[in-house]
């Protein structure tokens, strides 16, 4: 598949001191869903308005299809935008609103009107066309803004935190009408979210944000497994910290030793015996383990916390060396309820090699 959008070192400096967005490349394929992701004031926005044109980027080059459009205004680029509050026209009916901009580009009533069916319906509001926004839902408001936003047709769609603004139950239920609409019509999208379920559950692809350059950029399920860093490791999903050094290798992989205790891990890092090294896993890779049970690795600790959530359990677990981290167990049915550890309970955890992440360096605690 061909780039359709070519980020080549991009940079965004609003003063001396305020880089929005610093030096990104990146390369966006035709069809993909690609979501910009991370924490508010990482410089989204800004590398989605200068994808749009609505802000000049100070060094670097965009293309989109192939040409030059780093200084080419937004109406000039075969990109359209979907804003956060949906800037809807108040006084337009949801038809005209969606037509606006094809009269402008010179289409006769009739045919803007055909149009404007058809993008209705790809959003699933086909009887909504002679109503104005007023008298629509927030959720209806979205899809009327969505319709609008591909009724061209531009090659790239860009929308910054398009579900920010609904509820929970219909955000949940609108990231799969825009999965779904993404399918049907195969334009290229580019969201920004700081909400990592959203961008996992949308995306192809997600480029994760850390001020003003990309962390990490993957698919879902690569980013989830193999982080690059801790700050990707606890964005994405959460992860338990330890601290360690690294002893050595064997066929079975990485040791490591901690005050918690000796890892093993299968990750392979080039770096020197003694190194210092920081220990990743994420809570619901742990089992409690039961006696006589095994694993790989297996850590001695004690339980100080246990929480209920319905689905299961939380247990905060107190490591040697003064540690906590958290274990996440299922509950299937109420025989293991009575199997519910209790707080000051010694415990094993089992942890097996290939879900230990492990990171260069200490992380502040
Ligand atoms: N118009 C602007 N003028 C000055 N600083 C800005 C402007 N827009 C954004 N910033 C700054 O650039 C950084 C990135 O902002 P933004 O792209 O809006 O982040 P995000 O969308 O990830 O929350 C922040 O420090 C923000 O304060
Ligand atoms: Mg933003």
């Amino acid at each position: 598949m061909a780039a359709i959008i070519e980020l080549q070192r991009i940079s965004k400096h609003y003063s001396k001191t305020i880089i929005g967005v610093d030096d990104v490349s990146l390369d966006v394929e035709d069809g993909e869903f690609v979501t910009l992701l991370g924490p508010s004031g990482c410089g989204k926005s800004t590398l989605l308005r200068m994808i749009g044109g609505f802000e000049a980027p100070t060094h670097g080059m965009i293309r989109l299809a192939g040409q030059d459009v780093t200084h080419v205004p937004p109406y000039r680029r075969d990109v359209n935008m979907v804003f956060q509050d949906y800037a809807l026209f108040p006084h337009m009916t949801v038809g005209e609103n969606i037509a606006y901009g094809l009269k402008i580009q010179g289409r006769s009533r009739a045919q803007a009107r055909d149009m404007a069916v058809d993008a209705l319906a790809l959003v699933g509001l086909p009887d909504k066309i002679d109503q104005k926004p007023a008298q629509l839902s927030g959720g209806q408001r979205q899809r009327v803004a969505l319709a609008r936003a591909i009724v061209r047709r531009p090659k790239v769609l860009l929308l910054d935190e398009p579900l920010s603004a609904l509820d929970a139950r219909l955000r949940d239920q609108m990231r799969i009408e825009m999965k779904h609409l993404h399918e049907k019509v195969g334009i290229t999208f580019i969201m920004v979210t700081h909400d990592q379920e959203e961008a996992l559950t949308m995306s192809d692809r997600v480029v994760v944000m850390e001020k003003g350059r990309v962390a990490q950029d993957g698919r879902p399920q690569d980013l989830y497994d193999q982080p690059a860093s801790p700050y990707v490791a606890n964005f994405i999903g959460t992860t338990n910290f330890v601290a360690g050094s690294l002893t050595g290798r064997s066929p079975a992989g990485t040791r490591i030793a901690s005050a918690a205790g000796d890892f093993t891990a299968t990750a392979d890092l080039a770096l020197p015996q003694g190194a210092e090294v920081t220990l990743g896993f994420r809570p619901e890779k742990v089992r409690l383990l039961a006696e006589g049970e095994t694993a790989a690795n297996v850590v001695p600790g004690r339980i100080a916390e246990v929480i209920y959530y319905g689905l299961g359990l939380r247990t905060t677990v107190e490591l040697a060396g003064g540690t906590q981290v958290h274990v996440d167990c299922l509950l299937p049915d109420s025989l293991a309820r009575s199997a519910v550890p209790q707080p000051g309970a010694p415990v094993r955890l089992g942890i097996e090699p290939h879900n230990v992440f492990v990171f260069a360096g200490r992380v502040a605690a």
